[in-house]
């Protein structure tokens, strides 16, 4: 059976578009089930819709953090979700939406955890004064940022660099050990042993 991705995202969404492409490429088995962002004009939702797939907006606005992740865990569920990806999706999740997809949720962050978690990642590289930076795929758990890591590359930075050019040489990593992990998680590829994220050796009798 085919497995069900499930995108959120908050903004431009080309770490959506890159999963997108590796499928279309059939470099990853898989199909995007449905996008869904907290932004109404959020950019991804509308690269989404040219591509023919369902794209939708749940506003939080207003709702306790809680039932706003009722709505979406609902909408997820309602299209058969195997696995949820968030790429460039700016909103914390509640335990209630961690529970309901044990290490089923994905996240992409713009450095190399655990340094410089939160919001301007490749900004606090720079300012911190690192000579290698990079970027995360990880679980994610009920804390921000931090869950079990899956893959992780790393870009040097460049003494000319601005936080322009380093997030575009971070982005162009993102797309390739995003699309890479995803595949290693619905091949049952890797274990969940505590914090280490382990592969395993591929049984082709299951
Ligand atoms: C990406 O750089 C992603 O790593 C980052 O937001 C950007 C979204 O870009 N995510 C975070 O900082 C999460 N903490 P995109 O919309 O073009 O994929």
């Amino acid at each position: 059976m085919m497995r069900r991705l499930g995108i959120l995202l908050s903004g431009r969404g080309s770490n959506f578009e890159a999963i997108a492409d590796h499928i279309d490429r059939n470099e990853l088995d898989a199909q995007i089930a449905v996008v869904i962002s907290n932004v109404s004009q959020a950019p991804g939702l509308e690269k989404a819709r040219q591509r023919g797939l369902e794209a939708t907006f749940i506003g939080s606005k207003g709702l306790p953090r809680e039932e706003f992740d009722r709505r979406l865990v609902a909408s997820l569920e309602e299209r058969q979700v195997d696995l949820v990806c968030l790429a460039g999706f700016m909103r914390l999740l509640s335990p209630y939406f961690i529970k309901s997809f044990p290490h089923r949720i994905l996240n992409i962050h713009p450095s190399l955890l655990p340094s410089f978690p939160g919001l301007n990642a490749q900004r606090q590289a720079l300012e911190y004064g690192v000579k290698y930076t990079g970027c995360t795929v990880h679980f994610v758990d009920e804390s921000l940022d931090s869950g079990p890591i899956i893959l992780q590359a790393v870009v040097p930075v460049l003494d000319t660099d601005t936080e322009e050019t380093l997030s575009a040489r971070i982005l162009a990593e993102e797309h390739k050990i995003y699309s890479k992990a995803i595949r290693l998680v619905l091949d049952n590829q890797i274990r969940v042993d505590g914090r280490h994220v382990v592969e395993v050796a591929a049984n082709p009798g299951h």
